[in-house]
């Protein structure tokens, strides 16, 4: 499995090098215009639409095809006549070709990493690593179904004549919608496990930051991918929502993005196909991290930062309610407080910068109103509580790593997803007190605890209704979920079908068994 891991990218000498090399090669071609890509083909719509980088005021990261009716049913159609073949082809060839696109997307790894930066603002630390955990996810995948020899599995015979097998099989041409935050790595492997396991697609990236999408459909193509398997279409979110959910040809849904647009979606998909089809969602959560007097503050103030900050909080992971148990409050929330003042903010593009800008003028408007509402409700802000934008950031839109605390546990702050850099602290006296505020809540991606203090660890464990649980994590507590290591999906309103991403049981939601029985 080392192999897999980000790290032996990490302990590369050459790694700013050759990033930066990549920024400036990535950065000399932005501004053109990018085809949807149907078939292998290049498909031009009337409309138009252009995505400017949050980096700075002007940087143009290309103009994309505002796709309607006309494109998407060319592709489902597209994906639809390639099913057949595809789904027959033997799942030792489907990896192979998984496994040349993970090879290719190795080869042009920086590049990759320059666009994630560029179109979404990631640092380059968190942009290598999403990189390398998307080829990470299509390697995964592909040991699994290997490792399970293509899930057909011989069940027990009750006569010398009959032969009974269980064959998990796919269900047809799938609609691949992936989320701005991660634009390459949650695209990518939710779509090379819709492809091996079978499927066909249409993959249709957050309009916010596209490229990377349509440059890992080229890559899937030019990875011998067959005509049609994979198709890309860019455009807004609602309209192709309202065109699958009415799409006899959408087979089902595989959705990476925030609780209410997941929601939208499965209520109008359910609503208008003849039948029950497979909805996969992953969408936000609310993370509580829990904090005890056991704990090791300092480390646990030092992932709690990451876990809060990196990527300025724009993580359906990230850490977002911290309880500290109250004889350890004060100090836990000064040593946070200092953590957090020393962050670096900047452009994402310098080496050494911890938090880039948030994704758009929305998030920052987000971020405001949320600090404005602390404050209405007579909270704290212990920490940072700004957002700025102007001339000396290029136009970009930062805000401060925020720590809050003194809020009701019914505050919005408290229950409602805001993708920005503000953690609530609250207090808490016994355990049992903890658990029970870190689950009240309708979501459960990811929760952490730290404490030092066996029993109290497996308390979290046995008590917490989470679906990726952390002790004691260094480097962002609630964060940075690795494929084959920590599987990843949400409980209740966080996700559909838990059985995470990047764990052995995730393409199980992308097939259904067919019994077989031959008799001689
Ligand atoms: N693997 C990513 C995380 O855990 C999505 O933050």
């Amino acid at each position: 499995m080392e192999e897999i891991m980000y790290t032996s990218r990490s302990r590369d000498p050459d790694i700013d090098r050759k990033y930066e090399e990549a920024l400036v090669a990535v950065e000399s071609e932005l501004g053109q215009v990018h085809p949807a890509r149907v078939a292998g083909e290049e498909i031009f719509a009337d409309e138009t639409f252009t995505v400017w980088s949050p980096i700075e005021d002007g940087l143009k990261i290309g103009v994309f095809q505002q796709c309607g009716e006309i494109t998407a049913k060319a592709a489902f159609k597209a994906a639809c006549d390639a099913y057949t073949a595809w789904s027959q082809t033997p799942f030792e060839v489907r990896c192979a070709h998984i496994e040349a696109a993970a090879d290719q997307m190795e080869e042009d790894f920086f590049r990759l990493a320059a666009t994630i930066t560029l179109e979404c603002a990631k640092t380059r630390t968190e942009a290598l690593a999403e990189t390398g955990e998307a080829v990470a996810l299509l390697r995964y995948y592909s040991s699994v179904i290997r490792e399970q020899n293509g899930f057909r599995q011989p069940m027990p015979a009750d006569t010398e004549t009959d032969r009974y097998e269980s064959v998990l099989r796919p269900y047809g041409a799938l609609a691949v919608i992936s989320p701005f935050n991660f634009p390459l790595a949650l695209g990518a492997g939710a779509s090379a496990a819709a492809l091996i396991t079978g499927n066909t697609t249409v993959m249709k990236p957050a309009s916010a930051a596209p490229l990377s999408m349509l440059t890992f459909c080229q890559i899937l193509e030019e990875a011998g991918m067959p005509e049609g398997a994979a198709n890309c279409i860019t455009g807004s979110g609602p309209v192709f929502g309202e065109i699958i959910s009415r799409s006899p040809d959408c087979a089902g849904v595989t959705f990476t993005g925030s609780r209410d647009a997941g929601r939208w979606l499965q209520q109008e998909y359910t609503t208008w196909q003849p039948y029950p089809k497979p909805m996969i969602l992953e969408m936000g959560s609310k993370n509580p991290c829990i904090v005890t007097a056991q704990a090791d503050l300092k480390k646990a103030a030092e992932s709690i930062c990451r876990g809060a900050f990196g990527y300025s909080g724009q993580k359906c992971s990230a850490t977002s309610r911290v309880y500290v148990e109250k004889t350890v409050f004060a100090s836990f929330a000064e040593l946070l407080a200092n953590r957090a003042a020393h962050c670096t903010v900047g452009d994402p593009r310098a080496k050494g910068v911890f938090m880039g800008p948030l994704i758009n003028t929305a998030a920052r408007e987000r971020f405001d109103a949320a600090v404005a509402s602390v404050i209405d409700a007579g909270g704290e802000v212990l920490s940072g509580g700004q957002s700025y934008s102007g001339e000396e950031t290029h136009g970009a839109q930062f805000a401060e790593p925020t720590i809050v605390a003194g809020i009701p546990d019914d505050h919005p702050v408290i229950t409602t997803e805001l993708f920005a850099p503000l953690v609530a602290l609250a207090p808490f006296t016994t355990m049992q007190e903890a658990l029970h505020l870190a689950n009240d809540t309708e979501y459960g991606l990811t929760a952490g605890i730290f404490s030092q203090d066996k029993a109290e660890v497996e308390a979290f464990f046995s008590g917490i209704r989470f679906g990726v649980c952390y002790a004691n994590r260094e480097g962002g507590a609630t964060t940075g979920g690795w494929p084959g290591y920590q599987s990843f999906g949400g409980w209740n309103g966080s996700g559909s079908t838990g059985k995470g991403v990047g764990g052995p049981y995730y393409l199980l939601s992308y097939m259904r068994e067919q019994a077989q029985s031959r008799h001689a």
